[in-house]
């Protein structure tokens, strides 16, 4: 049976913890020839950077071929091609599709269709999988547990899809506290508070955290996603916030880091980039290992 990554509800705490120990191996040594001979579809319908870069790179470490698209305006989507067609197409030409799409569920609807694995690249406003084990990795480095965590969340809690996957992958593990700091009009959906409900899981809601900022272990920025608001005249209500900036940080725990998947606006001032505190780059860093991992997973090569 293939292993899609679409959800990362789709591992278990026991293949988190399997990625966390090959993206360790593969940071020791990047450069193995595991996908040799192997083609890897990379189909970017929505913009990225990292996403797309670090999987490319990670596919390059692996030694294996790259095809696909960074701008769906040169693919036949342009000429009405539906996904469903393009899918078809392409699992016959790649061993594995790596795919981010603008509309929520397109990735699990591409795991149907396709023969090959898919790797959710994230799918609106749903899941990004891939970024929330890079996520994991970096709280597991910075911190050297997954246990005991706490996890403030600041920004757009609504729309964004990598706080909605890192909820549901760190309520797996020991006493996890969770801190939502956004507006009324971007607070974390209702099902997400509710899994933790059912989890006994602590969390707590805020407007604003400067009087608590001292309690948190990882502070994750988001940014507030103009591209996800059907009406700008809201995005510009909340587009400025939650600005973090470093006189901020002086009464923060020594091991806190702050992490944010990028890219940033303006919701971290760059003041804040030389504190030792901030991990954010790092973190983008980490994202080339821990997709060599989850490709290697994925295709049962390690
Ligand atoms: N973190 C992240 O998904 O960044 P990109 O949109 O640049 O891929």
């Amino acid at each position: 049976m293939k292993k899609d990554l679409i959800s990362i509800t789709d591992y278990s705490k026991e293949e988190y913890l399997r990625i966390m120990t090959l993206a360790a191996e593969f940071e020791e040594n990047p450069n193995q020839n595991l996908l040799k001979g192997k083609v890897v579809a990379s189909l970017f319908f929505e913009p990225s950077t990292r996403t797309r870069l670090s999987f490319e790179t990670a596919i390059s470490r692996l030694g294996g071929r790259i095809v696909g698209f960074a701008d769906p305006g040169s693919s036949s989507a342009t000429k009405g091609e539906t996904l469903h067609d393009t899918i078809k197409m392409v699992s016959n030409y790649a061993d594995l599709i790596v795919m981010r799409h603008p509309l929520e569920g397109a990735a699990r609807y591409a795991a149907e269709i396709s023969k090959v694995p898919v790797i959710n690249a994230g799918d609106g406003a749903n899941q990004h999988p891939t970024q929330t084990l890079l996520d994991m990795y970096s709280i597991l480095k910075t911190q050297g547990t997954l246990d005991n965590i706490n996890l403030f969340m600041v920004g757009d809690l609504k729309y964004g899809r990598t706080v909605h996957s890192l909820l549901q992958a760190m309520s797996e593990f020991e006493n996890p506290i969770f801190n939502f700091i956004a507006p009324g009009e971007l607070q974390m959906p209702d099902e997400y508070k509710r899994h933790l409900i059912d989890k006994g899981i602590r969390y707590f809601e805020h407007l604003e955290f400067t009087d608590i900022i001292s309690e948190a272990d990882i502070i994750y920025m988001t940014r507030v996603q103009k591209e996800r608001f059907p009406d700008p005249i809201e995005y510009e209500k909340v587009k400025n916030i939650y600005i973090l900036r470093n006189a901020m940080l002086e009464n923060t725990k020594p091991n806190v880091k702050i992490l944010h998947p990028l890219p940033r606006v303006n919701e971290i001032h760059p003041d804040v980039d030389s504190n030792e505190k901030a991990y954010y780059f790092d973190q983008a860093r980490n994202g080339v290992f821990t997709r060599e991992a989850i490709i290697t997973h994925t295709m049962n090569l390690k």
